[in-house]
């Protein structure tokens, strides 16, 4: 059996929990690791007998059977776009970009090559995600409540807006990707940050930001995001429908029902396993199961980067749902009677 042959871009954190997820399974090769720092690369590169390329031209040149991208959410765009133009299947980290300009490029660029892609949403591999859809097949969601409630990570780029995003485009975001897995689309979202930053140099991100959510179901709901703890309090999200409460979070899901109440533990590792093995049965053309290609994280991001718009602005921002993906970002008068400010068409 020929080994799949990967190459990472980028060799920070989460470059090198997939570098020891990827060199785990047995019919992976990792060819290499290429970085703008060479001695992280080099670090990274060593630790797994992997060579390190000067840059992505150098890694495309080595012939690649898939590429993961695993920059900062400000670093994304001209390494998907050399990927995509040699035409090998890529697995990009969350957030795909800083902004939707550059997302929304590249995922046109996906679909005209028709690349097979996967994004970092591992969240989606968790055995009680699919438990929580299940219970939800039959049932309406009435209501969901997303948090997340944390430090600011210790990466220099994480407290600036024009790198990181913020904290809703940057870490939220797994949140949100489940939010419209187990309730749907929203059409419309309001927020509001606290415009006061972290105690961190350079900082220029809200502290807090709390926003509320209209699904195209006629749901409602609620994110609250924050960086001001010295500790990861909470990621995860409270769903309610007719006699029935969930508690979703990376590691278990609560359910209560006229039975009671009653806890499934989940494997957050295992989700992080599971992501990478289903990509890469996806490249080796023996599987099909990556929950998350380009086209579905931009929607998330296009979520995101909504509640991030509304609170920027104070106007609520429209996500009208449809076939059509393209960014319009048409900014519009915003009223009491009708608050629609900023439309970003799904
Ligand atoms: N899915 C998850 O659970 C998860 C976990 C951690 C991080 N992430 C995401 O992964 C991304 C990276 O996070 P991290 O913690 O690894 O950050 P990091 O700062 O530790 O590492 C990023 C690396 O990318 C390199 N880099 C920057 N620009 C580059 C470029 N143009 N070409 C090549 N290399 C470049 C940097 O030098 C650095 O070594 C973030 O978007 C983060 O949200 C996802």
């Amino acid at each position: 059996m020929r080994a799949c042959r990967v190459g990472l871009v980028g060799a920070g954190g989460v470059a090198q929990r997939h570098a020891r997820v990827l060199t785990g399974f047995d019919d992976v090769e990792l060819i290499g690791v290429t970085d703008v720092a060479p001695d992280a690369a080099e670090a990274l590169a060593g630790a797994h007998g992997a060579r390190t390329f000067r840059d992505v031209d150098e890694l495309l040149a080595a012939g690649p059977d898939a590429v993961y991208v695993c920059v900062p959410p400000f670093a994304h765009g001209p390494v998907e776009e050399a990927v995509i133009d040699a035409g090998v299947p890529m697995f990009v980290e969350k957030p795909v970009a800083v902004d939707l300009e550059t997302a929304e490029r590249v995922a046109a660029l996906v679909e005209r090559r028709g690349l097979l892609t996967g994004v970092g949403h591992h969240w989606r591999y968790l055995h009680v995600v699919e438990e929580a859809r299940q219970l939800l097949a039959d049932r309406p969601v009435r209501m969901v409540n997303g948090a997340w409630l944390d430090k600011v990570p210790p990466v220099a780029w994480w407290a600036r807006q024009d790198r990181s995003g913020g904290p809703v485009v940057e870490q939220a975001a797994h949140v949100l990707d489940l939010v419209r897995l187990l309730v749907g689309e929203a059409t419309e979202v309001t927020a509001y940050g606290d415009g006061a930053p972290p105690p961190v140099e350079g900082a220029d991100i809200d502290s807090v930001t709390a926003a509320t959510l209209r699904f195209a179901s006629g749901a409602v709901g609620t994110l609250a995001a924050a960086c001001v703890l010295g500790w990861k309090h909470r990621a995860g999200l409270e769903i309610l429908a007719d006699g029935l409460a969930l508690s979703l979070a990376e590691d278990g899901l609560t359910i209560c029902d006229a039975d009671g109440e009653r806890h499934l533990p989940a494997d957050p590792d295992g989700a992080r396993i599971a992501v990478d093995r289903a990509f890469v049965d996806a490249v080796r053309g023996i599987g099909d199961d990556v929950r998350v290609p380009y086209a579905e994280a931009l929607r998330t991001q296009r979520l995101a980067l909504a509640v991030a718009e509304s609170a920027r602005t104070g106007r609520a921002v429209a996500l009208p749902t449809g076939p059509a993906a393209r960014l319009t970002a048409a900014v519009a008068d915003a009223t009491p009677a009708e608050p629609t400010g900023v439309t970003i068409d799904a």
